[in-house]
């Protein structure tokens, strides 16, 4: 059995008057893919962006419960959120490389950490362009600008500026739902690849992407955690009915 890599505890989360996360507990097993189902506006992006905190640039947000990770609460008080994200990165349902070559969307992140070695630099930026298995497209094309690449290419991009400054954890927002099939099926191997060194939490409204790309499985309900346990079960022998209705398309 994996170690958990995060432990979700009866965590909440509020925007303003309303509810959106209702006491979710759950563990991220450390090396695996984990997939949150549900249908839309359930709480997905939300329960994502709560590791990270993401959330906390929303002025009417508020939580209760915690999330634990390494073995401390992120929302401690003695945890600054910006060595939260450099630890938990993010890559987001839209492809969003910044207005700057390839290259240098991948080095931004070290430039912000202070680097300037050249060399360095550009050995970090080849070894993350290899690990998002992009490097071979672009090697000879660096110095393009990132909006040259095709919706797919931009997406791996994005991963590799994630991976460049070395997270633990990756957490992915319907990462290929831009994405026309062929793209998305490079994506979904690239997760497969990349859970031997990291963590990574997978939204996706799509069930065969969650079944055929993660080891355990979440379905989120108006803010609810209806069931979580590993893939195979989920799919093949759910627990709950409101599991099974919405895998069998009943709602959704
Ligand atoms: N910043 C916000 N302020 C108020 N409500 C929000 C905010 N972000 C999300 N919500 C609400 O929270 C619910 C869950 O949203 P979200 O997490 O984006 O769902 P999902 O990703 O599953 O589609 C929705 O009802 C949405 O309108
Ligand atoms: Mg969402």
């Amino acid at each position: 059995m994996a170690e958990d890599k995060i432990s979700i505890q009866d965590f909440s989360v509020f925007f303003g008057q309303s509810q959106i996360l209702h006491n979710i507990s759950m563990g991220i097993a450390a090396n695996q893919v984990t997939a949150i189902i549900g249908p839309s506006g359930c709480g997905k992006s939300t329960l994502l962006r709560s590791i990270n905190r993401m959330n906390d640039f929303f002025e009417n947000m508020r939580i209760e419960g915690k999330i634990i990770f390494d073995g401390k609460n992120v929302y401690g008080p003695e945890i600054d959120p910006v060595e939260v994200r450099q630890k938990v990165g993010m890559v987001f349902q839209r492809p969003n490389p910044f207005p700057k070559s390839i290259f240098e969307n991948v080095a931004y992140g070290l430039r912000i950490q202070g680097w300037r070695d050249k060399k360095k630099i550009s050995q970090r930026v080849e070894e993350s362009l290899k690990s998002a298995a992009l490097w071979d497209e672009v090697k000879d094309r660096l110095n393009s600008s990132a909006f040259a690449l095709s919706g797919g290419q931009q997406q791996r991009l994005c991963i590799a500026r994630a991976l460049a400054v070395e997270p633990e954890v990756l957490l992915m927002d319907e990462p290929a739902s831009a994405l026309d099939p062929i793209a998305t099926a490079r994506i979904e191997e690239l997760v497969k690849q990349l859970k031997t060194r990291y963590t990574i939490l997978l939204v996706t409204h799509n069930m065969q992407e969650a079944a055929r790309t993660s080891d355990f499985t979440a379905f989120l309900l108006l803010g609810k955690l209806i069931e979580f346990g590993p893939t195979p079960q989920i799919f093949t022998n759910p627990q709950k009915k409101e599991t099974e209705d919405y895998l069998t398309g009943r709602f959704g």
